[in-house]
């Protein structure tokens, strides 16, 4: 058993929870319900169809992208490959909207490591790849749109660009409490909510089948 004081006490506060038989076999996988005709019916959703009930939960993209925040031909290459195993629907990770607003996802000279979904063609034209990819194997693609990290966000914007992190009200940061993260005036609220329905407009038009809206902690 490894003596680690953090792991002991993650080990602790778990207590049997590993042990009790009831709630580790919920999840589980089990030939009663093979071979799983639910999971592999297609399944509508007001004008859309899914050809099974296979969702991929949305996972960051972090670093997936050019400078620009065009997807990047890894980031097309990974989401194509779980279209290509058979996955319903590809949910993308967050996707902020907000830069310039909240200052922790834009990295100096105001480059980006999240990918985007707005400002030029090029930026577009990512997206179209990744979802001409996907589709090509039946999937249907969703987008997550997100008003920004909040106080869950990177503290380093207080280096790199000499500006505070941002959230709803006067919030400790998450990771550094002795940082504070500035409250978002009305005029930058209103911005948000702007750029959230045209990040939305792009991304029907890009031929993306939805959005999702990103609660993060923060
Ligand atoms: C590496 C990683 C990144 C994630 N990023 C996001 C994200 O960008 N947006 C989100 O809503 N959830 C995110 N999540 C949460 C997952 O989408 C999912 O809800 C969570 O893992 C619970 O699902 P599970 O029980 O199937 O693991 C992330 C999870 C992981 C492990």
């Amino acid at each position: 058993m490894n003596k680690d004081k953090k792991i002991q006490e993650l080990v602790d506060f778990y207590g049997d929870w590993f042990k009790d038989g009831k709630t580790r076999n919920e999840g589980k996988m089990t030939s009663e319900l093979y071979p799983y005709d639910e999971m592999f019916s297609p399944i509508r959703i007001n004008k859309m169809t899914v050809k099974n009930r296979l969702v991929m939960a949305p996972m960051g993209n972090i670093s997936m992208c050019e400078e620009t925040g065009r997807p990047n031909e890894k980031m097309i290459a990974y989401f194509v490959e779980r279209a290509k195993g058979g996955v319903g629907l590809i949910t993308t990770g967050l996707v902020p909207v907000s830069h310039g607003i909240d200052n922790s996802i834009t990295e100096m000279g105001k480059l980006s490591y999240f990918p985007r979904i707005d400002r030029s063609r090029t930026v577009f034209s990512g997206w179209r790849d990744l979802a001409a990819g996907c589709h090509a194997y039946g999937a249907r693609v969703f987008i997550q749109i997100s008003a920004g990290l909040g106080r869950v966000g990177n503290p380093q914007c207080l280096v790199n660009e000499m500006k505070f992190p941002n959230s709803a009200s006067l919030n400790p940061n998450w990771y550094m409490p002795q940082v504070p993260c500035l409250p978002l005036s009305g005029m930058k609220i209103h911005k948000l909510i702007n750029n959230i329905g045209q990040a939305a407009a792009d991304t029907m038009a890009i031929g993306i089948e939805g959005v999702y809206l990103h609660g993060h902690e923060g």
